[in-house]
């Protein structure tokens, strides 16, 4: 359903992203994982048309979307969250819902139907500005979710929560994914939290592709260990 094949992404003379190849299957919940500036909310960047690739591609059911703009993405069913929590604040609840029902899915009613997906009834005249961070949290992926999106990219939706927080997100996901049918990529820097949720997951690495494949095998990997536990040249000082 979705592929990227050999994306580079420099920022002068930094590659934040070196031949970066992945798939995702229609249906799945596929990870991402790396140490902090691996490179992961990079590549949702290229992939969402923040930034275009130094190189490589970008397919989405078998087009090429490679340097397609931010709105055109959207329009074709991608939507993605933020790793630092956004909204307009200056508007309710339901108005951000709305802004991803009308712009994304030329459908008003979507913002509805997410109001209720998600339980955000009772806040949905609360102005953006006034939430705590796992209400935040939520109107983002609504406003996502309210493009109707095919494909639901999310950036360390996690960070910052409670455990309590994070298995309620945890099973929204999931409902998401089994309920609505969604494709999902995700970004979770807890690698427990991940293999729980996934099948299949990537782990970047200063930019490189360190792991691609099964999540069960990801905790028995040497070089994920190596990386990921601190073990010889720990976190941040991968390359030997
Ligand atoms: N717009 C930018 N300009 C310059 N450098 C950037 C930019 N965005 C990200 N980087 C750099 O790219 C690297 C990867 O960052 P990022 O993708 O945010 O990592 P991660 O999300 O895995 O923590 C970091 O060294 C970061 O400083
Ligand atoms: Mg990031």
């Amino acid at each position: 359903m979705f592929a990227t094949k050999d994306i580079s992404k420099s920022f002068g003379k930094l590659t934040a992203l070196s031949n970066v190849s992945f798939e995702v299957e229609e249906g799945e919940i596929f990870g991402i994982a790396g140490p902090n500036g691996a490179g992961k909310s990079t590549l949702f960047n290229v992939i969402t048309g923040v930034y275009a690739p130094t190189s490589g591609k970008i397919f989405f059911r078998g087009k090429d979307i490679t340097n397609f703009k931010p709105d055109q993405i959207c329009h074709l069913g991608i939507a993605r969250t933020f790793q630092i929590p956004t909204a307009f604040h200056t508007l309710t609840v339901y108005d951000n819902l709305r802004v991803g029902a009308i712009f994304g899915a030329k459908r008003p009613e979507s913002a509805d139907e997410v109001l209720e997906l998600l339980g955000l009834q009772e806040v949905r005249h609360r102005p953006a500005r006034n939430l705590d961070l796992y209400t935040t949290k939520l109107v983002m992926l609504g406003a996502a979710l309210a493009t109707d999106c095919k494909l639901l990219m999310l950036d360390e939706p996690m960070a910052g929560l409670s455990m309590v927080e994070i298995n309620n997100f945890l099973e929204i996901v999931r409902h998401i994914n089994q309920e609505k049918g969604i494709t999902i990529i995700i970004i979770e820097h807890l690698l427990d939290i991940l293999i729980s949720l996934t099948k299949r997951m990537l782990i970047l690495s200063d930019g490189q592709v360190l792991y691609l494949g099964d999540s069960a095998g990801v905790a028995e990997d040497r070089r994920v260990v190596e990386v990921y536990l601190g073990g010889k040249g720990g976190v941040g000082h991968a390359r030997h």
